[in-house]
Parts: C-alpha cells; structure tokens; sequence
C-alpha cells in the first residue's frame, strides 16, 4: 500500500511485451510506441504524442513548452510538479514558480486566475502556465470539479495564460466520475497521463498536444536524455494496460472507500470516507497520538508498508496488487492499531 507505483507487470502484459514489434523509437520508427502516442492522444482529444520514461518527464516536457528560462509557473502547494520533481523546471529550465493553497490539493479556479501575472512586463515575473493536478496525489486522490476546471480555462485562456494537466492518475479521475477522458483532455493545451501507477505497466508515461508541440517536445525529450530505442516492448505494457486494466480502477476505489470508513469508524477525525474518492487515503493518525513515522513502523511490523506524507499523516494507496484480501488485512491489523494510540 506504500504505492501504486509498486505493481509488477501481469502474465498478460508480460507476453504483450515479449511480442511486441519494436525499432529504434529515437528515429521514430518503433511502431508500437507510435501506436500507443497516437492511441493516448486520441484519447485525450489531442493531436499527437510523446513516451517519455517517466510522469515527471512528461511533465517537464510539459512545462518547458510553455515556459522560458525566467518565467513562470504557478500550481497548488501540494503539486507534486512543485513538491516532488526535485526542482527540475528551476534546475532543467531556468523556471520559477509560485503557489496557492487549496484544502486537500481541490481546484478552486479563482486562486491561480488570482495569483497570475501574465503581464508583469520589466517588473514583475511573467506567469506563462498553470498546472493542475488531477487526481490529486498529496490531497489525497482527489477529483477536480470539472466546473472549476472549465472555469480555470476561460479564464487562462483570456489572459494568455497555458493550461497544463499532471494527469499521472488521470484514469482513476475519468473511473470515478465517469467524465470522459477527452473531456477532460481537451480543456487543456497539453496533458501528462501515467501508465506506470494504477495501471500496472513498468514504466512509461505519455505526453500529449499539438504535432507542432509534440515536435518540440520530442527534440527536449532527448536532449533531456530521454531518447529511447527499441522501447516498444514498454509501449505494449502501457497498450495493454490501456486494454485491461482501466474499469478494473473501480475496485481500487471501492477498496479504498471500504478501509477509510473502517479507519473513520474506530478513530473518527483520522479521515473523513466522503473524501475518499479513488485510490488513495490519507490518514491522519495523530488524533490517536501517533507520529506518522511510529505508525508507518508499526505498520510495517504488521507487514503493511505505508507513506508518511507528513509528520501527522500517512498515505496509503490501493492497486493491481492489493486485493480484497490485502483490503482486509489493512483492515484488521491498522484499524485497531490506529485508534489504540501508540503504547
Ligand atoms: C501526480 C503525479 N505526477 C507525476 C508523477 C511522476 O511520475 P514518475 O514517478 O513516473 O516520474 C507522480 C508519481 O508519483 C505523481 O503522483
């Protein structure tokens, strides 16, 4: 439950990748790569694709478009753009960056159209981007309000002002609301989604948005040494994760929902289930007097491995690999656990 970045590839997936047809994917000629850019993009209801290795890759690819060295992006405090890239848009791009602070990462439009300033002329850093992040990882899996998205598209768009998603767990967004994904995708100038977390695939992300932006992406790409070759053999893992494994999603939630209101019932104030809307809980365990780091210990004695997001909070998330029976030992050896305090 440490992650849903944890899963290992199934049978299935293990064969799609063992067969798939493959070419050196720097010179463009891998065509199972070039099957799932395209297939994504579609998707997404954009033109074209980029693989990139990793989530934060796509991202920066992402934000590099947008942004000049100097400029400016702005995103929640919790974005992990902001929080867990390593300061990659400062270090790879000369970016800076300013934040706002929603309640559990949630969209509310009129905070970023509050602190842009996309006209800062000689005085003042040009704000070029918003990222919004959805589901929302460190708020705890959180879906955005898609009238807040819209809201935050007109009025970026009237002020010249880009609109990127950290979609890395867009797919758990699209199965709890049943808000088509090329919905979603199209309010925004470029997309990020990931096939590596929920998904089950080893490794891979896509970038997505217009040929001419993908063109560019792909020169940064590689000079981010992210050119890759024969990689349509990690291209059929995220082809078939796209297959198989996106309703499956659906579980996960349920399993999440399941654990938080048992969590909710014996230690009330540790998390609140109404907010448990995909795979990821976020509980705070210092009502019962615990610190996350003594818990995610005890925890781990227990043979349940935890993320501690703060010093009062832990994280865990539901995948491909936790089952009902996983669900029920989270149940049984945390819950009581959690509301007994520490001894
Ligand atoms: C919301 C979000 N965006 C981006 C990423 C980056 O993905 P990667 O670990 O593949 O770089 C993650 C990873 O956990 C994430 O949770």
């Amino acid at each position: 439950m440490l992650s849903d970045t944890l899963t290992r590839p199934t049978e299935g997936m293990r064969a799609a990748m063992a067969s798939a047809v493959v070419g050196d994917d720097v010179f463009g000629e891998d065509p199972t790569v070039r099957e799932l850019e395209q297939r994504v993009a579609g998707l997404l209801g954009h033109e074209d694709g980029l693989f990139t290795p990793t989530g934060s890759m796509a991202n920066q690819l992402g934000i590099r478009l947008h942004v000049k060295p100097g400029e400016e992006l702005v995103a929640d405090s919790l974005a992990h753009v902001l929080r867990a890239e390593m300061g990659a848009a400062a270090v790879l791009s000369g970016i800076s960056s300013r934040s706002w602070v929603g309640p559990h990462g949630l969209l509310d439009a009129a905070q970023p159209l509050a602190l842009m300033i996309p006209d800062g002329g000689a005085y003042q850093v040009n704000t070029r981007l918003v990222v919004v992040e959805n589901t929302h990882n460190f708020g705890g899996g959180t879906v955005q309000p898609l009238e807040q998205i819209e809201a935050l598209r007109s009025g970026t768009r009237e002020r010249g002002v880009a609109l990127h998603l950290d979609g890395a767990r867009l797919w758990n967004a699209h199965v709890a609301t049943g808000v088509a994904l090329e919905t979603y995708g199209r309010l925004f100038d470029t997309v990020s989604v990931c096939l590596s977390k929920g998904l089950g695939a080893p490794v891979g992300s896509v970038l997505v948005g217009s040929a001419e932006q993908m063109a560019e992406a792909r020169i940064w790409r590689k000079r981010f040494g992210g050119g890759m070759r024969q990689v349509g053999i990690l291209a059929a893992a995220g082809l078939w994760a796209l297959d198989h494994h996106v309703e499956r999603l659906a579980d996960d939630h349920a399993r999440a929902r399941r654990f938080a209101e048992a969590a909710a019932e014996a230690a009330p104030g540790s998390i609140d289930p109404t907010r448990v809307e995909t795979n990821i809980v976020i509980l705070d365990v210092s009502v019962a007097g615990w610190t996350s780091a003594d818990f995610v210990a005890a925890a781990a004695e227990r043979g349940v491995r935890l993320y501690a997001v703060s010093g009062t909070a832990v994280r865990l998330v539901w995948h491909l690999d936790v089952d009902d029976a996983g669900t029920d030992l989270a149940v049984t050896e945390l819950v009581p656990l959690l509301a007994k305090g520490p001894q």
